[in-house]
């Protein structure tokens, strides 16, 4: 059953998909997005595994597989309220302003950012699904192109039980963020396969990661028992893409690396703004952005969630290479350089 008083974000802007008559999620009134990708589809005729460590993960994703229908108890009811004001983010983020609010408003507040993180995250698992898809062509290894294929029915039960608990546990609905909207066009069409397991499996799914760890601690026991299952799958995406870059990006001549090490930092610097501006919600309630984003970025509460957002993801990139001396300056201003030896 659907929560009472459920609305979509910009309920003037939204259309109906002409593809399949159901209401769109754009706010600005778009039901879908066409991308332009070239992809170089590689068909390999050696069915040797080459790379045990992807062969065991492919063997480790076929026995972890669950079912978004059967698996999860969708009986649980949620209590809205409880899981907004109890949350990692609530009250202390917004510290400076939360006395001024008044109860309604603290619990609007509080409901339309967790409905804007719930949002984001199932946007986030579609472009997730379509990236995964192109691997499946794109990647050259036998190995990687079968543990593509775990990676894209698990997103696919990630965008499933998202869009479910979103739309059966939650009361609103956003549109994606134009950050995380470009940050996805630019891995979809990005040509190159060693570019979109860079953005999709180190920076996204990196990111992704640490998002689950924070939800994990909700007190809320639906979504925790989501999280749990999908936090296993997106554990061994982001060793497929560790695994199989370490395997390739050695060789790449040195434009195309500092490219790619490019490539990377602009990912981040959409990850962080993807993080950072919820104007979205601040619109939503009536709340001043300005004043309410500087405030979100000098609570040390949210310093704390960042460092988590880039707890897996800076490491990695270093790891890989991708923080050469050039670009660190950049990464320092970003404020996530610090994070770059963190061992999780
Ligand atoms: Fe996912
Ligand atoms: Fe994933």
């Amino acid at each position: 059953m659907q929560p009472k008083n459920r609305k979509t974000y910009q309920e003037g802007g939204i259309e109906m998909n002409k593809y399949s008559n159901k209401k769109a999620l754009n706010g600005n009134g778009k039901y879908s997005t066409v991308i332009e990708s070239m992809l170089k589809t590689i068909w390999v005729y050696s069915y040797e595994s080459e790379i045990k460590k992807l062969a065991e993960l492919y063997e480790k994703a076929k026995k972890e597989q669950w079912n978004a229908s059967s698996d999860i108890d969708w009986s649980i009811e949620v209590d809205l309220e409880k899981l907004a004001l109890t949350s990692f983010f609530f009250p202390i983020t917004f510290q400076e302003v939360w006395e001024e609010l008044d109860d309604r408003k603290k619990v609007e507040l509080a409901t339309s950012n967790t409905s804007w993180v719930m949002s984001q995250i199932l946007h986030g698992e579609q472009g997730a699904l379509l990236v995964a898809s192109q691997l499946v062509s794109s990647a050259p290894l036998y190995d990687e192109k079968l543990t593509a294929a775990t990676q894209v029915i698990d997103e696919a039960r990630h965008v499933e039980v998202f869009h479910r608990y979103l739309t059966t546990k939650m009361n609103k609905e956003f549109p994606i963020t134009p950050h995380l909207e470009v940050l996805m066009k630019n891995i979809l069409s990005e040509p190159r396969w060693y570019f979109k397991f860079v953005g999709m499996q180190v920076l996204v799914e990196g990111l992704a990661m640490g998002i689950f760890g924070t939800l994990e601690r909700f007190e809320e026991t639906l979504l925790v028992e989501i999280v749990r299952y999908v936090m296993k799958d997106e554990a061994r995406h982001v060793a497929f893409g560790v695994i199989s870059l370490k395997e390739h990006i050695d060789q790449l001549p040195t434009t195309e690396k500092k490219e790619l090490v490019e490539f990377a930092y602009e990912g981040c610097v959409h990850l962080r703004n993807r993080i950072v501006d919820q104007s979205m919600v601040w619109e939503d309630v009536g709340l001043p952005t300005q004043r309410m984003q500087e405030i979100v970025e000098r609570s040390p509460v949210f310093q704390d969630f960042l460092m988590l957002m880039f707890a897996r993801v800076v490491p990695n990139l270093k790891k890989l290479g991708l923080l050469p001396d050039y670009i660190r300056p950049h990464y320092e201003n970003l404020g996530i350089l610090k994070y770059e030896d963190l061992e999780l």
